[in-house]
């Protein structure tokens, strides 16, 4: 890939949402992400396959794959479609539907083999840890080390399926209950095991938007002291704190070039209090572009999204780009 070109990672069908309150149709779920289809991103995260108790949202995260596996449109770039999955639940649940469709996505080793197709979606299972012992209780109800020893089963079993896992690290810039207090020799030091298990890539993420620049700066150069490579690393950064794009330069001057964003800034985890939405994709692309980044993303279409969406969940387009290239 040239130095110029970034990977960016739409994460709004599955952050954006997990943590809306109101029951949101199916349909509208597929319309939003057969619509991201078509806007020339290649990397979307459609859901989530968590217990329906914790994250009531995400519950019909099968009918999505199934969609996805059987009847998306075509689109102008091949897509990868990825899915969280913390546990062996997570990952049975998701494997019935895989091995009930085989041969309806492309794997891993086809897309090696450049056997890329558009028609075809790829598939990704996603795990998340967190640097924090206290967030970890929160979001998956056990500590560190005993999710690490879970998630296992879900790589493992991705790398059955043919398919590429990704590894979340949470509140790696500030965690609602430990503070800024986050060692990110800690965090080094799970993005290590989670590469080992056979993790593809570790997203890095600032779950409260608290992260600043200098912080940023320290977290990267502590994950290239332990040698870990650029090219494995996306950041994920929330913008409660209005800091994302100024993060991002930080993380773009570093070397990284794969960043997750969530149209019209949709999003917030459930066990984050406070934490607002992902940063706006639209202010991503808008950023990226204006230093001659390619993202290979339809800005316009990108916008009409982001208000179209705000809009069904009843909440004001968090895009200042969005708001702004609409004339709204
Ligand atoms: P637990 O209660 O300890 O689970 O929760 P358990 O293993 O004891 O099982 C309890 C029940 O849940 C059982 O059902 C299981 O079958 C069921 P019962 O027998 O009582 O009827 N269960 C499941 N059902 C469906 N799918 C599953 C599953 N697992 C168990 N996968 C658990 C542990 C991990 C399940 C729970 O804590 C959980 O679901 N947590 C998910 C929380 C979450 O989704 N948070 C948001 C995503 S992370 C995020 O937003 C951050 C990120 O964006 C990056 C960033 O910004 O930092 C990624
Ligand atoms: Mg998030």
């Amino acid at each position: 890939r040239s130095d110029n070109k970034v990977k960016i990672v739409e994460v709004g069908p599955r952050d954006g949402l997990q943590n809306e309150k109101k029951s949101i149709p199916l349909a509208t779920k597929i319309e939003l992400v057969e619509r991201l289809a078509k806007t020339g991103v290649s990397f979307i995260e459609a859901g989530s396959f968590v217990s329906p108790r914790w994250v009531p949202q995400m519950d019909n995260s099968s009918e999505i794959l199934e969609h996805i596996l059987t009847k998306m449109v075509s689109s102008p770039v091949p897509i990868t479609y990825s899915f969280l999955a913390p546990n062996a639940k997570g990952i049975d649940n998701a494997s019935a539907l895989l091995q009930k469709h085989t041969g309806a996505y492309i794997t891993q080793a086809e897309s090696f083999a450049g056997a890329i197709a558009g028609d075809k979606p790829a598939i990704e299972l996603a795990v998340f840890a967190a640097a924090t012992e206290s967030f970890s209780k929160k979001n998956l109800n056990c500590d560190i080390a005993t999710s690490l020893e879970k998630f296992k089963d879900v790589v493992q079993g991705a790398k059955k399926l043919g398919i590429r896992a990704r590894a979340y690290i949470s509140v790696v810039l500030g965690c609602p209950f430990e503070g800024y207090d986050v060692d990110p020799h800690k965090v080094a030091e799970i993005a290590t095991s989670l590469l080992e298990m056979g993790a593809d890539e570790i997203s890095l993420g600032d779950t409260t938007g608290m992260g600043t620049a200098p912080r940023t700066q320290e977290l990267l150069k502590c994950m290239a002291a332990a040698g870990i490579r650029n090219e494995d690393i996306a950041m994920h950064f929330h913008d409660t704190y209005g800091q994302a794009l100024v993060n991002t330069a930080i993380s773009l001057e570093r070397g990284i070039r794969t960043f997750d964003s969530a149209v019209g800034g949709l999003g917030g985890c459930p066990y984050s209090p406070g934490a607002t939405g992902n940063v706006a994709t639209e202010n991503m692309v808008y950023f990226l572009e204006s230093l001659g980044m390619e993202t290979g993303i339809d800005l316009d279409a990108m916008a009409d999204i982001g208000q179209w969406i705000s809009k069904e969940l009843g909440r004001p387009n968090d895009s200042a780009v969005g708001k702004a290239v609409l004339g709204a």
